[in-house]
């Protein structure tokens, strides 16, 4: 099977008419910027994840910069995190003043491992970064109990995993912080756009960090008090999402529970039409777990002359079929090559991993598509 079909692209946003419905709304308002649009986004979300405050932000990159400000890491602090993650989370820790230390993953699950971090703990570590890889939540209790065992903040990079759950808990609520990307390939989108979600003394503090250290929003001002009637109690940043993005977060966000049931109907037929192909590997999801499906990742052995690179090849030149891996190790990336580090499951993963289409605007046929184009590799 060559085709001729147009270019399946790895990942491709849902957007419809209530979203575009929302943003005129907001348009015609009169208030574009963070204002009573970014608020209700925020109460919807806080509200879904039983969380204490939420603060709506630029990027899930700003979320995850505010929260290492405000957990208080500064020069000296140690953050546990993967290395098999994407760069924001290091590269936040790095701008907060702190160190990032590279832990092991599950080999199961690729999320970040409870034994390893918990042995990577020193006098002088502050705070653990869990991310749940792909939609599958890592092992939430576990990391409860150990970041209160040793004193430390915990925060879940929930980029992933906005609707995911494990045992009945959602990824995102059992951290003192959490942080969601909204960026246009994610779960929901708004294009650009990030929440910052947890305990109300840290969002709180977050939310004073990301709006330059005013210690009011100007939507709250507004009619109300001079504008230029404010203070700054600390030197922040300026990190607020807007009312016109957060108009297309609230109607996304209402297509979040059908979004994820068609992602896992995608992943269902990868489970059942690519089982059994040798040296290719799909994803396990542990008992308990509402995986959110972002990714679906399979692992290819590099074997016969396959390997995920010429695969991947194969099925964007071949059958123009766009894939993406999940990730480069940051441990590996020129920006931190100067940190020893020893991560064998990392390695291993990160050089078969592969992330195959899956999200709602795929059709039927799409999916078939995929699926005869992996057979047709395999033959
Ligand atoms: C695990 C993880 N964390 C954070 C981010 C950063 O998200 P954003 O683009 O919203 O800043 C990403 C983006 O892909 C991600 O995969």
């Amino acid at each position: 099977m060559t085709t001729a079909a147009p270019f399946l692209p790895w990942n491709r946003p849902s957007i419809g008419g209530e979203e575009e419905a929302e943003v005129i709304h907001t348009l015609r308002s009169g208030w574009l910027t963070h204002g009573p649009k970014a608020t209700r986004f925020e109460e919807v979300v806080k509200t879904a994840l039983g969380a204490e405050d939420a603060f709506a932000v630029s990027s899930c990159t700003a979320a995850l910069h505010l929260a290492f400000l405000a957990a208080g890491i500064k020069p000296g602090d140690e953050v546990i995190t993967a290395s098999l993650t994407f760069c924001a989370a290091p590269n936040a820790i790095v701008q907060s003043g702190g160190t990032p230390v590279f832990t092991e993953v599950d080999p199961v699950t690729f999320n970040i491992d409870p034994e390893a971090a918990e042995q990577a703990i020193t006098a002088r570590t502050k705070a653990i970064v869990v991310m749940h890889y792909g939609g599958h939540p890592c092992d939430l209790l576990a990391f409860r109990k150990l970041a209160d065992d040793h004193g430390l903040v915990l925060i879940e990079d929930a980029a992933h995993a906005l609707h995911a759950s494990r045992d009945g808990l959602r990824a995102g609520s059992i951290g003192d912080l959490a942080v969601f990307s909204f960026y246009a390939n994610k779960v929901m989108t708004t294009g650009e756009g990030g929440m910052i979600a947890g305990r109300a003394d840290l969002v709180q503090a977050a939310r004073l960090l990301g709006r330059h250290g005013i210690d009011s929003s100007v939507w709250q001002r507004h009619g109300k008090r001079r504008t230029a009637d404010y203070e700054v109690t600390v030197p922040g940043l300026k990190y607020t999402m807007p009312d016109i993005t957060a108009a297309v977060g609230i109607q996304q966000f209402q297509k979040l529970p059908d979004f994820t049931a068609r992602r896992a109907q995608i992943a269902a037929s990868y489970d059942r039409s690519l089982a059994g192909l040798p040296g290719l590997r799909l994803p396990t999801v542990l008992d308990g777990v509402r995986h959110g499906w972002f990714l679906y990742p399979v692992l290819i052995e590099p074997v016969g002359g396959r390997s995920r690179d010429t695969v991947a090849d194969m099925l964007l030149d071949t059958y123009g079929i766009g894939t993406s891996v999940h990730f480069k190790p940051v441990h590996r990336l020129a920006a931190y090559r100067y940190i020893d580090c020893h991560l064998p499951v990392t390695e291993q993963i990160a050089a078969r991993q592969l992330s195959l289409p899956c999200y709602p605007a795929m059709t039927s046929s799409d999916v078939q598509r995929v699926i005869d184009a992996v057979h047709a590799v395999w033959s």
